[in-house]
């Protein structure tokens, strides 16, 4: 592989930074956050070395599900700031090498939209079959429900039509029809219109839920191949902007997930977000041990060499651990969030990590190092560079979204609207403001920001973690997560203990002779390399990232 093919899938070894404008920074003081003041911040992010900016929903809506209820698919919500804001700051972004993408939700509307007021006016509405209603009785479909606490089927009936409509999320939520070609159409419309005002791609909401309209919809012979329309969106994309890449929210099984790439041959989602990964890491947290880690990324599907994985540990949405088993999520509920405050939908917690860690530095940081060097794409949910915390007295997902913390000062920097006036309050308690923000730990050489920036630095100088072979090296401590990605004549060796005793481990190293040394990427000692191996002592929740010229066995500058 050559360094220069590295630009061109770009997303192979991005590192992606995922941000809600309202709660970022308000440049009008009026207590929410806006496209001004996300202008301002993007030197900050430049700074801290990210190079994809996924801005969730920013289109106008009622804001029942915290935008991802759009109203309008080719709008900017006015309390954000104007298409023209909007502009200057994927502009500001490019200049500074970092690329824009946007949350595309096509899998349903707000029944605010003026397409499901008409829709539901008349079954001769031009816009009923943008949605999917059926006439009959439905059955229970409980079980179907993605919010538990607020619903209990996944149709409702519309009382002046007399039919029911789909939503798989929330009522003020109907499905769209992306069966109906007019709604393909529509959906083309807008991916070609953002991508014309500079977007580098999309964040693709709830894709299994869309493609299963499309399913259902195949059943009775309306449509075709459901992953044929990912195909076309991927190609329609594709000739519109060389360059753009669609992230996909698909938490299914590996296995299943091979088919939303798009099999061996790929054309369909470039990423999605490994969430089995993700709950592995969580058991193998709580129980100090790699094993389950190991057996996620050993269970990856071989993927096409153009896709990748996106690695996170956290976003806007529960920490769902529904991929676990029963006994597994409860080990990790008692471990990570045993109260019911805690807990969200049977299925998941509301917490951030740091608090989840009991706020354990050592703890934090090897969660850090773990998402930079596993294989993939690490993305950033903001407020995760300086350990913020969460409002468990907040609504269910909200107790994640609180305003992201910039000085130790009022509203912690947030916003100069009186503190009633924000849409959000910061934290409080022990990871209020005052104690975690962005001013004071960016001044210090020992603060979680500087951790997270140089591993961020040592991500993008080591190509070998999102484009080379990895592989889990065997050893015998169950504690610790030993891997390895190749590229062409590098490896990377990255070493993670997550158990609370130190550990000392002889590592094979194949392809090292015995005269080299391992470079220590994030600036330790060098390592001497002896016997076809290493031998490394970690401490508790200690972690090493090696670097060793294979062929040679010499240190790679
Ligand atoms: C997934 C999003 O991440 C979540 O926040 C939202 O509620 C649902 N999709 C519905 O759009």
């Amino acid at each position: 592989m050559k360094v220069t093919d590295t630009s061109d899938l770009w997303w192979k070894n991005a590192v992606i930074y995922s941000l809600d404008i309202e709660t970022y920074d308000d440049s009008n003081a009026d207590g929410v956050g806006d496209l001004g003041g996300l202008a301002r911040r993007i030197d900050y992010l430049a700074e801290l070395g990210i190079t994809c900016l996924w801005l969730m929903p920013f289109y106008p809506s009622p804001d029942r599900d915290d935008g991802y209820d759009i109203k309008d698919f080719y709008g900017v919500d006015d309390r954000l700031g104007n298409h023209g804001q909007l502009v200057e700051v994927i502009r500001t972004a490019h200049d500074r090498g970092i690329r824009v993408i946007a949350d595309l939700i096509v899998n349903h509307t707000s029944d605010q939209h003026p397409w499901f007021k008409s829709a539901r006016r008349s079954v001769d509405s031009p816009y009923r079959d943008f949605y999917v209603w059926r006439d009959t009785e439905p059955p229970d479909t409980s079980h179907q429900v993605v919010f538990p606490d607020q619903e209990d089927s996944i149709w409702e009936l519309d009382e002046r039509t007399e039919q029911w409509y789909l939503h798989h999320f929330y009522k003020h939520q109907p499905d769209l029809n992306v069966a109906n070609p007019k709604v393909r159409d529509e959906l083309m419309r807008v991916i070609g219109f953002w991508i014309e005002l500079g977007i580098d791609g999309f964040r693709v909401d709830a894709v299994p839920f869309f493609l299963d309209d499309v399913e259902t919809q195949e059943a009775e012979g309306l449509a075709g191949n459901p992953h044929d329309l990912l195909r076309r969106i991927r190609a329609f994309l594709g000739r519109r902007k060389g360059s753009a890449m669609m992230l996909g929210e698909v938490n299914v099984t590996h296995k299943k997930q091979l088919a939303y790439f798009g099999g061996d041959h790929g054309g369909q989602l470039d990423m999605m977000f490994d969430f089995v990964t993700m709950q592995a890491t969580y058991l193998a947290m709580a129980r100090g041990d790699a094993r389950p880690l190991a057996r996620a990324l050993a269970g990856r599907p071989q993927i096409h060499p153009a896709c990748q994985w996106a690695t996170f540990l956290r976003n806007h949405d529960e920490l769902t651990l529904d991929k676990l088993s029963d006994a597994e999520r409860e080990e990790v509920f008692a471990a990570f969030g045993p109260q019911e405050e805690m807990q969200i939908y049977g299925r998941g917690l509301k917490r951030r990590l740091p608090p989840m860690l009991q706020g354990d530095p050592r703890r934090i940081r090897m969660s850090y190092s773990l998402l930079f060097s596993l294989p993939g794409t690490p993305t950033l949910y903001y407020g995760e560079e300086i350990g913020m915390g969460e409002d468990l007295a907040l609504e269910g997902r909200m107790a994640v979204r609180t305003p992201m913390q910039w000085t130790a000062g009022k509203n912690g920097g947030f916003s100069a609207a009186p503190p009633s006036k924000l849409m959000a309050q910061p934290v409080p308690g022990g990871y209020a403001p005052e104690h975690v923000n962005v001013a004071d730990q960016q001044e210090d050489p020992d603060s979680l920001w500087t951790h997270v920036h140089s591993l961020i630095t040592a991500y993008r100088r080591c190509p070998e973690i999102g484009w080379g072979e990895a592989r889990i090296i065997e050893q015998p401590h169950h504690g610790v997560l030993a891997h390895r990605c190749d590229l062409d004549d590098s490896a990377l060796l990255a070493v993670h203990n997550l158990a609370a005793e130190p550990v000392t481990l002889q590592l094979p190293v194949e392809g090292s002779d015995s005269s080299s040394v391992a470079e220590d990427v994030l600036g330790r000692e060098p390592v001497a390399l002896t016997g076809g191996g290493v031998e490394l002592t970690l401490e508790g929740y200690g972690f090493r990232w090696l670097r060793v010229h294979q062929s040679r066995g010499a240190l790679m500058a």
